[in-house]
């Protein structure tokens, strides 16, 4: 549901063609709910936004080393929730309760070290994950529209329905 219709309950305070807010328990009850990315990778979905070209969303990556290389031509903005990890480029740790910005025009390699278990890192992600290989040539690239497809398709297979996802659109 992308906006308000009569029968929704609305603040006086609220434009009238302002979208509906997202009020979300993070952290599903339902295992369905993660949408598989990778072996070991999944991510949760939380808002996607179709105007300016991002989303937000949970990734969990559970016992899986060095995950793919990539680019952000926008920044990104990350809370860790759960474990660690760290880019191959940089000599710091994302730990829990960290926060984390990913500036624009940086190419990285997220690693999640043998020690750890799980993570669970929220991520506000503009733009696209722009996927490179070593020679810094592109292997794929993934938006907002490509990340819904995902998910789409994924809880149409565990049967929550593609419209799952709608409540997530704005
Ligand atoms: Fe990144």
């Amino acid at each position: 549901m992308r906006a308000r219709s009569a029968d929704q309950q609305r603040p006086a305070s609220t434009h009238p063609l302002s979208p509906m807010e997202i009020v979300e328990k993070a952290m599903p009850d339902d295992e369905r709910v993660w949408v598989p990315q990778a072996p070991n990778v999944w991510f949760r979905p939380l808002m996607f936004n179709t105007l300016n070209g991002g989303w937000c969303n949970l990734l969990r990556v559970r016992k899986s080393g060095v995950l793919s290389r990539h680019l952000h031509p926008a920044p990104v903005h990350g809370f860790v929730l759960k474990g660690q990890w760290r880019y191959l480029e940089h000599d710091w740790v994302a730990t829990e309760g960290s926060y984390v910005f990913e500036p624009p025009g940086e190419t990285h390699t997220l690693v999640v070290d043998e020690d750890c278990e799980e993570m669970i890192t929220f991520f506000n992600i503009s733009g696209c994950m722009y996927y490179v290989d070593e020679h810094g040539r592109c292997t794929g690239f993934e938006d907002v529209f490509a990340k819904l497809d995902m998910c789409r398709k994924h809880y149409t297979e565990v049967g929550l329905g593609s419209d799952y996802v709608d409540q997530f659109i704005r």
